[in-house]
């Protein structure tokens, strides 16, 4: 890892010391070209190279741009857009371009994979802002001595996992399903994945990291102290500094784990709502190798029908004899045979859950472009009790009436994620909440006002999900509101 401080750097840091906001109004001004070439003038002396500066009239300015765009929604011609993009080379880079952006009062957006829900890495509102994409910072070192590595903010999942797999068929991480997310985001805000019911979230497995803060001072664990070290493990990066890295505890994997799917279409399965309560009463609460998830889409066909389809994907650590034993006994509605399973290493199934099911190349994971090309605006809430068979009713009433293409992603907790006090990381539902539920609209580009009524729906829906997450309805009335003849029809 290079800490080595570049020329010019010593002069940063003592012109910092004497910058203050009284005076921040002699270098700003905000739509003009007046803090934009004091900037890149500050970059320049401060060792960062052209090649590293995609400002508006260089020609890849666009092409990086879009790639960096992972959310269509914030894809638009009123979507405001960055002064420059700086692709940091080196850690040092980092601390001077935080120095520049404080000098000329430019607001800072860290990118490392770029999947922010809310574009929050490459979009800023009312204020002049740069995009510090941190893909070229993405060196991961696996330690199979003792079981770590330290991987750089600007890796992606996959390329963790790809480097894990490379050295060690017995070593895992616990971290998302989605291989282009990026370590930066994904690890400072938690990061759920198909093993956290055996070994918690990703930011559970954090023994160290580097970082970057408001004074461009790279420290680590030691010299930040332990609550700025507790803030980075599930409080969000962007908030505290800039990740350079983490260091982490990997964790051992079978040679042979057992993947599923089953699939059902609400209208063809009168004792679905069955199925669904039985996963909901036993998934939670399972031998923790074993993660179901239920995955809910609902869209339309090309004659206009509503389709509900749901979907239970699982992950077992282990082999496949025993996990019919554990089906059977927990969960036999679901009625699992064995030529449903398939048994395979701990990297083919970390493809499987990425989508990979055609024989793709291990190297595949390695691939920085997202498969997600939509406009998406999702919401989640945390489920700490049952949802009644009605409620389920309701909910798949609710879906089909919509005319978006929606999902509800059910992941079940429990397991290690109960033995870890809600006060040890900033990530508090630990014992007590069963279910992460998360709902997703997308849609393919529109103009206002259709983004603005999926916008209402995905509003309205998750109102409409709050007694159900909060126990607030009421047997009787919520129970009569759904009838059994309205979802057949539909
Ligand atoms: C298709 C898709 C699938 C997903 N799957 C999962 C999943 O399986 N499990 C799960 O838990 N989550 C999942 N997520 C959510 C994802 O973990 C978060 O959106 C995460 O914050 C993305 O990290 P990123 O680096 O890719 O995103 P970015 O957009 O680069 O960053 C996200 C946030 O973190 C900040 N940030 C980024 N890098 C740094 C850094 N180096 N230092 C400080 N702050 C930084 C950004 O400024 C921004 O606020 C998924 C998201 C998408 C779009
Ligand atoms: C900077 O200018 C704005 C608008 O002109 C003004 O409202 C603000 O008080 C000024 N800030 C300082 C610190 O002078
Ligand atoms: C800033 O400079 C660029 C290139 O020199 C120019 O195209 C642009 O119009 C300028 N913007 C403003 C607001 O002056
Ligand atoms: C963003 O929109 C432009 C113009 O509509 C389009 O050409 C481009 O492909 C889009 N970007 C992505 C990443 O899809
Ligand atoms: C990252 O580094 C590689 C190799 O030095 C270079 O070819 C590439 O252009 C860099 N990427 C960005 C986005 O700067
Ligand atoms: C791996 O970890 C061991 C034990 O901590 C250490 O001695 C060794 O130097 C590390 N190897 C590398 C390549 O860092
Ligand atoms: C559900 O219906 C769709 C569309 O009719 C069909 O393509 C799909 O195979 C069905 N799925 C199942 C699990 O039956
Ligand atoms: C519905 O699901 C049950 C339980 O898994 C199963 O026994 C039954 O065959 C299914 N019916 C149809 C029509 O798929
Ligand atoms: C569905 O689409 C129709 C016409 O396109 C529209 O009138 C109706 O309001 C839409 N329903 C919802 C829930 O968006
Ligand atoms: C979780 O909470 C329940 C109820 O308070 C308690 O009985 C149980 O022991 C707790 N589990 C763990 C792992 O702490």
């Amino acid at each position: 890892m290079d800490t080595l401080l570049p020329p010019g750097f010593v002069f940063l840091i003592s012109v910092l010391l004497f910058f203050s906001p009284s005076n921040a109004n002699q270098t700003i001004n905000k739509c003009s070209n007046a803090t934009y070439g004091p900037f890149i003038q500050c970059l320049l002396a401060n060792s960062i190279p052209h090649s590293l500066l995609y400002t508006q009239g260089t020609a890849s300015y666009s092409t990086l741009l879009d790639f960096s765009i992972r959310n269509q929604r914030f894809n638009t011609t009123r979507t405001p857009k960055p002064l420059a993009i700086i692709t940091p080379a080196f850690e040092c880079h980092v601390s001077a371009i935080i120095g520049c952006c404080r000098m000329n009062n430019i607001e800072p957006r860290v990118l490392s994979g770029g999947h922010d829900y809310e574009g929050l890495s490459y979009v800023a509102f009312g204020t002049p802002f740069v995009i510090i994409n941190m893909q070229n910072i993405s060196s991961i070192d696996v330690n199979t001595t003792d079981n770590t590595a330290w991987v750089q903010a600007g890796a992606t999942v996959g390329e963790l996992y790809y480097h894990i797999a490379e050295k060690s068929k017995t070593l895992g991480f616990p971290a998302g399903l989605c291989p282009t997310v990026g370590i930066g985001g994904h690890l400072s805000g938690g990061g759920i994945g198909t093993m956290m019911r055996k070994y918690g979230l990703a930011s559970d497995n954090i023994i160290d990291a580097r970082l970057v803060n408001a004074e461009g001072k790279i420290l680590d664990r030691e010299s930040m102290g332990e609550d700025l070290f507790w803030a980075i493990r599930g409080g969000g990066g962007a908030s505290f500094g800039i990740i350079l890295a983490y260091k982490i505890k990997l964790v051992h994997v079978p040679q042979k784990l057992t993947i599923f799917a089953k699939s059902y279409n609400l209208s063809q399965n009168g004792s679905l709502v069955k199925i669904v309560s039985q996963w909901q009463d036993v998934a939670y609460r399972l031998d923790v190798r074993l993660f179901i998830r239920q995955f809910i889409q609902v869209s339309s066909d090309n004659k206009g029908n509503r389709i509900l389809q749901i979907k239970f994907e699982s992950l077992f650590l282990g082999e496949k004899e025993k996990l019919l034993s554990i089906m059977r006994e927990n969960f036999p509605l679901l009625d699992l045979q064995v030529q449903e399973c398939q048994e395979m290493s701990w990297i083919e199934t970390v493809q499987y859950f990425a989508g990979y099911t055609n024989g793709e190349l291990l190297r595949a994971l390695l691939e920085r472009k997202s498969q997600f090309g939509y406009s998406f605006k999702a919401k989640s809430d945390f489920l700490t009790s049952q949802i009644p068979e009605f409620g389920w009713k309701k909910i798949w009433y609710n879906l089909l009436r919509s005319n978006a293409t929606v999902y509800m992603i059910i992941d079940p907790l429990g397991g290690k994620m109960d033995e870890i006090s809600e006060s040890e990381t900033p990530f508090p539902y630990r014992n007590g909440s069963l279910y992460n539920i998360q709902y997703l609209v997308a849609w393919v580009d529109g103009d206002q006002r259709v983004v603005d009524r999926y916008m209402d729906w995905i509003r309205d829906f998750y109102e409409f999900m709050t007694p159900w997450v909060c126990l607030v309805y009421t047997r009787t009335r919520d129970e009569q509101g759904v009838r059994e003849q309205d979802l057949v029809r539909l």
